[in-house]
């Protein structure tokens, strides 16, 4: 091995709460990247750290080896301000792809790469792969020439950027040490900090379908993650938002780039829109444009009322290559409704089973190699405070055939929670730290 470290000492003095230098987390993680340390002892650093947690200072250091493993995007060549926005993850959440074209048409470049879907949880990349066409992998030549030329784009992440997180994140899912606050901090910013973007909105869901359950967690991750933009010089606004239900209506990949394409013509649903205006708002203040919050907000809502935002999303499709016209998109050859059993008003609907039921639908990949359903989810018809009668429909299941129909019927129903009582109104938008 080429670094000086001994992983079992390290992994030793984590385990019993001791505190490691910079150097050594680095040369851990590096040492990692290269295939000198071997996943086993990895996994036991990984364990120590969830009982052990990492300080602030071993948070940066080892975010900053993860940003070292590999190559970094360099977006000075556009001679502006880019910006980004990043989701820790959620169920129907398909904010970025109706809020890039419009802060784009806003006048404000913005640049992403993105990741595919994560157990219950979906992928932006999957989304944008339901749209016949759509060419997520650009080269680094085409996608700053393609923010240059129409004021955004949205790719994968390439092989080269952060290799340990790709190693370090698949070993985690298997390990059960995902859910650790400074490893999902460093995760995260660590790609994001390799993106390039100067500042970013970072989208923090809280509740039943996020990895963050508890408004306390999500403020804690949310801080992690904003000291370590900040500390690369990067501006970082987090949003924490509620995800005890799914976002919008539509959970499945074609179903929900239908839904970002309502939402830019101005027929969204209330939470999704109001999820992306505030979003936009942050990143045109964080812009080179020079305006607040409430005036970004203002230029976002005109850029949908006018039809601009919408223009610009089917000029950014078309320019990665898909169709931006909605019948093109996959559509399921079943398509069933799930009756309400009884009346009442819609307390929740549990958004970690809806994400399922999509999830065994063929919305997702059970295993890492399984190919995706495009055409198939959930429309969650009925939402949280709503009035629903015996019979009345719920949802649609959008199926490969009857019998994925037949076996999603009860699961959905079964996600809904109903009562006598109107549930009190939770905004989407919980908090804001900036
Ligand atoms: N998303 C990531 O990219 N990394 C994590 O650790 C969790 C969510």
């Amino acid at each position: 091995m080429g670094a000086t470290i001994r992983p079992a000492e390290l992994i030793q003095r984590k385990r019993d709460g001791g505190e490691l230098s910079a150097d050594e987390i680095g040369e851990l993680v590096l040492a990692y990247a290269r295939d000198e340390v071997p996943d086993y002892q990895m996994a036991a650093f990984c364990m120590a750290v969830y009982f052990q947690g990492l300080t602030p200072g071993e948070t940066h250091a080892l975010t900053d080896a993860m940003v070292r493993s590999g190559e970094t995007v360099d977006l000075s060549p556009l001679g502006r301000k880019v910006v980004d926005k990043h989701s820790t993850g959620g169920v129907g959440d398909k904010t970025s792809i109706a809020l890039a074209p419009v802060v784009a048409a806003c006048g404000v470049p913005f640049a992403k790469m993105s990741g595919r879907g994560l157990g219950h949880t979906g992928g932006t990349l999957d989304k944008l792969e339901a749209i016949p066409g759509f060419n997520v992998e650009l080269d680094m030549d085409a996608f700053l020439r393609q923010v240059a030329e129409i004021g955004m784009a949205i790719i994968g992440q390439t092989a080269e950027l952060v290799p340990a997180d790709k190693r370090l994140y698949a070993l985690r899912d298997v390990t059960a040490t995902v859910d650790i606050i400074p490893l999902i901090a460093s995760s995260i910013m660590s790609k994001k900090i390799a993106g390039g973007a100067d500042a970013i909105v970072l989208d923090v869901k809280v509740g039943d379908g996020a990895f963050m359950k508890t408004l306390e967690s999500a403020r804690e991750l949310a801080e992690a993650m904003r000291e370590l933009g900040v500390r690369a010089g990067r501006e970082v606004v987090c949003e924490l938002t509620d995800m005890n239900q799914p976002l919008g209506r539509a959970v499945g990949n074609a179903l929900e780039i239908r839904e970002a394409v309502d939402t830019l013509r101005g027929e969204g649903p209330q939470d999704l829109l109001e999820l992306v205006l505030g979003a936009s708002g942050h990143l045109l203040a964080l812009s080179d444009l020079r305006v607040d919050q409430a005036e970004g907000r203002r230029r976002a809502e005109e850029a949908l009322a006018s039809g601009a935002a919408l223009e610009l999303y089917e000029r950014w499709v078309r320019a990665q290559g898909g169709d931006p016209a909605v019948e093109v998109l996959p559509a399921a050859p079943v398509v069933r409704a799930v009756p309400a059993p009884g009346d009442g008003f819609v307390q929740g609907i549990a958004a970690t089973a809806i994400g399922e039921v999509a999830l065994h639908l063929g919305a997702g990949r059970v295993r890492k190699d399984d190919e995706i359903d495009h055409a198939v989810g959930i429309v969650c018809l009925a939402k949280r405070g709503d009035l629903v009668e015996t019979g009345s429909s719920l949802a649609e299941v959008h199926a490969r055939s009857d019998e994925a129909a037949e076996r999603a019927l009860p699961e959905v129903t079964e996600a809904y929670r109903l009562g006598p009582e109107q549930p009190e109104r939770r905004p989407i938008v919980l908090e804001v730290i900036a």
